[in-house]
């Protein structure tokens, strides 16, 4: 039996990268750590949520006391979003790729000597935040997505949570010099539909505790 504030509450975590194959052997992927979806599941169950953490490839750990999915592609990752419903939150902290490769090849790719390398042709993958936002059956309650910026952090941030009609968008600055992504403190600014509130640089664990905390408030 579970206690706390989020006892008896369900909550999908997305965290890490995604890697799209190229072939058999190489894959596109990106410089995510995991440590922010990481920590934020972690935090949840510390408040007692049941969590389904949905991860890529991360360069951290999974939490204990979280049931753990392993993921390597963005439309693995939407599947086993799909599979962990219904949930009451989801908090989409995943770094997925916006693009695989549509002419992935099923063996590894060889120099042929004509000396021409091969033309990759990119799709785009499905965007998980949107569609779960947009779910008629089975959206959870509150919906909590990252954005990642590096210019007029608040603006975009502000349209991406219309965009993608997410209840919350927790946005922070990636620009270079701000060691941000990869590093060990993160500087949030959480809009919601009451607007924005701009939180000061903190470890990823305490960034994760607080939300976690305001996500408890919200669902209860
Ligand atoms: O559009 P952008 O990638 O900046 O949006 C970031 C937010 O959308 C994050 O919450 C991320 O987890 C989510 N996302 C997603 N599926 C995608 C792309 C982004 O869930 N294909």
């Amino acid at each position: 039996v579970r206690s706390g504030l989020l006892a008896d509450r369900h909550i999908i975590v997305t965290s890490g990268p995604t890697h799209e194959p190229i072939d058999p052997v190489r894959y596109i992927a990106n410089r995510s750590s995991g440590a922010q979806g990481t920590a934020l599941a972690a935090a949840l169950r510390d408040l007692g949520a049941r969590v389904s953490f949905i991860t890529g490839p991360a360069e951290v750990p999974p939490p204990d006391g979280v049931a753990v999915i392993r993921v390597q592609t963005a439309r693995q990752m939407r599947d086993a979003v799909e599979a962990a419903l219904p949930a009451d939150a989801a908090v989409m902290a995943a770094a997925v790729a916006d693009w695989r490769v549509r002419n992935a090849s099923a063996r590894k790719m060889k120099k042929d000597g004509s000396g021409k390398p091969p033309l990759l042709e990119m799709t785009e993958n499905p965007d998980i935040l949107a569609w779960i936002s947009q779910l008629e059956a089975h959206r959870p309650r509150l919906v909590v997505g990252f954005a990642a910026e590096t210019d007029d952090v608040l603006g975009h941030a502000t349209a991406k949570r219309l965009r993608k009609g997410c209840d919350w968008i927790v946005a922070n600055d990636v620009s270079e010099g701000t060691g941000i992504m990869g590093g060990p403190e993160n500087a949030v600014t959480v809009i919601t539909p009451d607007g924005a509130e701009e939180w000061p640089r903190m470890a990823k664990e305490a960034v994760a505790r607080r939300l976690a905390q305001k996500m408890a408030d919200a669902l209860a």
